[in-house]
C-alpha cells in the first residue's frame, strides 16, 4: 500500500513556549520533555512515540509541519514516484531533520493551500519510556490501530485541487456536512486513510493553516475533567460539548496559546468508507460567545 496511513506528528511554530508548557501539561494531560541540550524545542507525547507533538519557538503560532506516515521505505520510494508523476514538487529531509523529527526518512512538501506537510516512515518508538501524563487522567490518549495522533481542520484552496491532492496521497473520503447557513450552503470535505473517521478536514475558513487539532481520549470523564479545568483557567471554550454526526465524537473546543483551537473527544466511530452526509450535529457544540462569527465551524 503505496498511501499514507496516519496523521504521526504535528509540528507547531510558537511564540511562547512556556505558556504552552503549562496549557499542554496542565490542561490537556500531555507529557513534555526537551532533549538534552535543545533550547527552544519542546516534545509533547501521548503515547509510547518519542513525540506525537513537536512546539518549536517562533512567531508563527501556527502549523510547521503535520506528519503523514508510510508504511516503509518501499512505500516512501513509491510515494516519491507518485508525487513526480503528478509534478508535485518535494525535498528530501536531511539526517539532520530526520534526527529532529525522529524518524528515518522524510519528505517535505506543502498542499495546494501550501499546508506544510512532511510524509515519512520509520517513526521513533520509546518502548522503553510508558506515556507519563502531565496531570491525572482517569484513561489514556486514542492513538493505536494507526489512528494516529488525532485529526486536523486545515486551510483549503478549493474542494477539488484538495480532493485530487489527498486522493494521490492515499486517503479517500467525501462531504460529510452540508448544512443550510445564513450565508449559503456551508460544506465539509473530510478525508481519511486509515480506521480514524477523518485525519484531514476541510471547509471552514481558517485564517491560519491549522483551525484546529483534535486528540481523543478512551474515557469520556476525561473530557469532562479537561473542560471542567478549562472553565477555570483564562483559555476559553469556544464550542461547547456536543456530539458530531459524522464520527460520533463527543466532544469541546477550547482556544489554545496560539489561536487556534484544540478540540478533546470522546467515543470516535471507525470511518464508514462509504460516504454519507449529515446537515447538522447529534446535539450540542454550540458557538461560545468567544467565537467570533464566520469563525471556525467545524460541521
Ligand atoms: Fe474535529
Amino acid at each position: 500500500m503505496t498511501g499514507v496511513t496516519e496523521l504521526g506528528y504535528v509540528v507547531f511554530g510558537v511564540s511562547n513556549l512556556a505558556e504552552w508548557r503549562d496549557f499542554a501539561t496542565q490542561l490537556l494531560g500531555l507529557e513534555a520533555f526537551e532533549e538534552p541540550g535543545e533550547v527552544g524545542r519542546l516534545h509533547l507525547r501521548t503515547d509510547y512515540w518519542h513525540h506525537r507533538i513537536v512546539l518549536e519557538h517562533n512567531d508563527a503560532d501556527d502549523l510547521l509541519a503535520a506528519g503523514l506516515r508510510v508504511a516503509g521505505p518501499d512505500e516512501f520510494t513509491a510515494m516519491g514516484d507518485v508525487l513526480r508523476g503528478a509534478g508535485i514538487a518535494f525535498q528530501l529531509g536531511d539526517r539532520a531533520l530526520c534526527d529532529a523529527r525522529g524518524v528515518l526518512e522524510l519528505m517535505r512538501l506543502a498542499d495546494p493551500a501550501g499546508n506544510p506537510l512532511e510524509i515519512f516512515h520509520g517513526p521513533r518508538i520509546d518502548a522503553h519510556k510508558p506515556f507519563h501524563a502531565g496531570r491525572r487522567m482517569h484513561g489514556r490518549f486514542v492513538t493505536g490501530d494507526h489512528g494516529g495522533v488525532g485529526h486536523m481542520i486545515l486551510r483549503h484552496a478549493g474542494f477539488d485541487i484538495t480532493y485530487e491532492f489527498y486522493k494521490r496521497l492515499g486517503m479517500r473520503g467525501n462531504f460529510e456536512y452540508r448544512m443550510p447557513m445564513p450565508g449559503g450552503m456551508f460544506e465539509g470535505l473530510f478525508m481519511h486513510c486509515n480506521q480514524r473517521d477523518h485525519t484531514f478536514a476541510f471547509g471552514p475558513p481558517c485564517s491560519k493553516s491549522i483551525n484546529h487539532l483534535m486528540l481523543e481520549v478512551d474515557n469520556i470523564d476525561d473530557v469532562f475533567m479537561t473542560h471542567e479545568l478549562v472553565q477555570a483557567s483564562r483559555y476559553p471554550v469556544m464550542i461547547h460539548l456536543g456530539k458530531h454526526a459524522n464520527d460520533h465524537m463527543f466532544s469541546f473546543y477550547m482556544a489554545s496559546p496560539s489561536g487556534f483551537l484544540i478540540e478533546i473527544g470522546y467515543g470516535g466511530r471507525p470511518a464508514t468508507h462509504q460516504s454519507e452526509y449529515y446537515v447538522r450535529d447529534t446535539y450540542g457544540h454550540e458557538f461560545s460567545a468567544h467565537m467570533g462569527a464566520g469563525m471556525a465551524l467545524d460541521k
